[in-house]
């Protein structure tokens, strides 16, 4: 984390779990144990479904609320989708694109999420763009290249001004609820990458500006080691985010002064 350049952002993706039901209990929860993150900002990620309920309780409990995925498409005859302006009608600040879950059972590539960046930046929404390698091609030593072939494809013509609302996910797929984690150092070094693909894209201001977070198999054990890393600026958080207590303990581990 680098509190002095740039936002923290502790992100749950609560994925196809928790009914709008149980969105009240969980914020409860939650605000029982942490009444207000002071350090970094806490966002929600839940199903469409969810999203309503999710904007009354979970900003009661100062906890923002985002979106797990969109449609590229503006409006129109794509029927059992959600258009970006949708989500900002409803009050929905964040969205997730193309998670590895997307892209592998949803067919998204990388093209598919430039568009999707594009449509939620156009409607006012902050997308989280995740990007990460599978086993077989860290063990092929190509991450930093895929990795940056993936940064660079998602912001295709994105402006200066507007990747500012842009935040990162670094998730190496291996990770994503595997309960492997990535050592601290591992992690640090891929959101340094990424940093430095910002740095030449869009020069150093913008560089040291933009959250990195780091996503796959976080937990309230592993958080607070992750998150002392200079380049990781935050967390996607799966399995985690669906226990209030562990989604509240990696919050303090981020809201530590
Ligand atoms: P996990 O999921 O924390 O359960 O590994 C992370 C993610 O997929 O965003």
């Amino acid at each position: 984390m680098n509190r002095k350049y740039r936002k923290t952002i502790i992100a749950g993706n609560w994925k196809m779990n928790m009914k709008p039901s149980d969105v009240k209990p969980f914020a409860e929860a939650v605000k029982a144990i942490v009444p207000r993150a002071k350090w970094c900002e806490t966002v929600i990620c839940a199903p469409y479904v969810d999203l309503p309920a999710a904007l009354k309780y979970l900003r009661e409990a100062h906890i923002s609320v985002g979106a797990e995925n969109l449609s590229e498409h503006p409006k129109g005859a794509y029927t059992g989708e959600v258009a970006a302006d949708m989500l900002v009608d409803l009050g929905v600040k964040y969205v997730i694109i193309g998670h590895s879950e997307r892209r592998q059972y949803f067919g998204e590539t990388d093209i598919t999420v430039n568009k999707k960046v594009h449509a939620a930046l156009e409607a006012g929404l902050q997308p989280i763009v995740c990007v990460g390698e599978s086993l077989e091609q860290r063990e092929l030593g190509v991450t930093e290249e895929l990795v940056t072939l993936q940064v660079k494809t998602a912001l295709a013509d994105v402006s200066p001004k507007q990747v500012r609302k842009i935040v990162i996910a670094y998730e190496p797929i291996w990770a994503i609820g595997t309960g492997k984690t990535a050592t601290a150092e591992q992690a640090n070094e891929v959101c340094r990458a990424i940093r430095t693909v910002i740095r030449g894209l869009y020069g150093a201001r913008v560089a040291r500006a933009i959250t990195i977070q780091y996503g796959g198999s976080m937990n309230e054990k592993n958080a607070y080691e992750l998150l002392s890393q200079p380049d990781i600026d935050g967390g996607l958080i799966g399995g985690a985010s669906l226990v209030p207590e562990k989604f509240a303990a990696i919050i303090e581990a981020a809201n530590q002064e």
